[in-house]
């Protein structure tokens, strides 16, 4: 088995071990997308925590792109100064971090965003229910350029990396979906063209931060809906991603019409962790670049045996109850998470910022 307190590359970034906590909505930014206290409080824990590589909550790039609300904003050059306190913050612990960005495409409320979501095709959302407009190729290559110049305000702030969201069922997978791409133009129809939009993205990041800034992406390697991306699809866009030069891949999958096959699953028991798992050995034995594999995981055992075949596991929920996971399983300690995967940390970021249900019940019973 492999030691997960062993360093590892991510392009020119160090990475001194293999737990990375996957992006995770705060909830907590004003209406505006400025960062609050709260937002660089809560990052700047889990640095103190021990985890290898920090990824921020998805930021927007436009505010037609927002996915949900009190969401970071990286979408003007006035958010590089409040930005730069949450990397300040996780740097002074000791941590490195990432910013995850993001257009939220179709996948959003057209009462969060004030207009219509736009998307790759015009349709009713499959799980909102809104519809859609569909983008033109003018506004494709506008937003590619959006990514771009967010990317750039990221690298500014100081932060050690930028990963796109390419998963979820957000802009770049909506494009990757047969499902929501129904495009005939060069960006529908085979995985060629379907993986076009993500490509270009990636190379207008890459055109601003320059060669040596690490850049990489969660994709989705599968929707979790019949007739949906499959994971050997997944895999020819990763390696495409991999030929341009794209430092990691985090493998992921769902959209919000997934239901109980979305990006966050209920684990139960241990055979249950890691459900992206045979979907992150395809896109490993097709990439150079190393591959990060998030979704359930919750024992350090089963982490711990990942990563003979992965080069780092990321986790979201067990870090919302133990921003101190790592420094617990490199002290022999809580080998088994506590998160119980029950997804209401979700729902508490919707009342003013996410945190563990569980835990605030449990502290709230043993005052009775
Ligand atoms: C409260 C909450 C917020 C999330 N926000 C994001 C996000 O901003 N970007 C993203 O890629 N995934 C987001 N996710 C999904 C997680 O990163 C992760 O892919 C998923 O929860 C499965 O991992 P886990 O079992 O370790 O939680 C979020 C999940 C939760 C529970």
């Amino acid at each position: 088995m492999a030691d997960i307190f062993t360093p590892w590359q991510m392009g020119e970034l160090t990475i001194p071990n293999r737990l990375v906590r996957s992006a995770t909505w705060e909830g907590m930014a004003q209406p505006d997308g400025t960062p609050t206290f709260e937002t660089v409080n809560f990052t700047a824990e889990l640095a103190e925590g021990g985890v290898g590589l920090i990824i921020t909550g998805y930021a927007f790039i436009h505010p037609l792109g927002r996915g949900l609300p009190h969401q970071t904003g990286v979408h003007i050059d006035a958010m590089i100064g409040p930005i730069t306190r949450i990397s300040d913050a996780v740097h002074k612990n000791g941590g490195l971090v990432a910013m995850q960005i993001v257009h939220a495409g179709g996948q959003t409320k057209s009462d969060w965003i004030g207009g219509q979501p736009l998307a790759p095709t015009a349709m009713t959302h499959l799980a909102f229910k809104e519809e859609l407009a569909e983008l033109s190729k003018a506004q494709i290559s506008d937003i590619a350029e959006m990514f771009g110049r967010a990317a750039a305000r990221v690298k500014a702030a100081g932060f050690d990396a930028v990963q796109l969201h390419g998963a979820h069922g957000y802009l770049i997978s909506e494009f990757l979906s047969p499902l929501t791409n129904r495009r005939t133009d060069e960006y529908g129809g085979g995985i060629e063209n379907r993986g076009r939009f993500c490509r270009e993205v990636y190379q207008a990041v890459r055109r601003e931060v320059g060669p040596r800034y690490p850049v990489f992406i969660k994709l989705n390697t599968e929707d979790g809906l019949e007739g949906g991306l499959t994971p050997q699809d997944a895999a020819l866009v990763a390696a495409s991603l991999s030929d341009l030069g794209i430092d990691a891949i985090e493998v992921s999958g769902g959209m919000a019409a997934a239901g109980k096959k979305a990006a966050g699953r209920v684990v139960t028991k241990p055979e249950e962790e890691g459900y992206f798992f045979d979907n992150a050995k395809l896109v490993k034995a097709a990439v150079k670049c190393p591959v990060i594999v998030v979704g359930g995981w919750r024992s350090k055992s089963r982490v711990e045996a990942a990563l003979d075949q992965v080069d780092a596991v990321s986790m979201a929920r067990p870090f919302i109850r133990q921003p101190n996971l790592a420094n617990l399983w490199k002290a022999g300690q809580s080998l088994q998470a506590a998160c119980i995967s029950c997804g209401q940390c979700l729902r508490a970021g919707m009342k003013g910022g996410v945190l563990c249900v569980q835990e605030q019940k449990e502290k709230e019973e043993a005052k009775k």
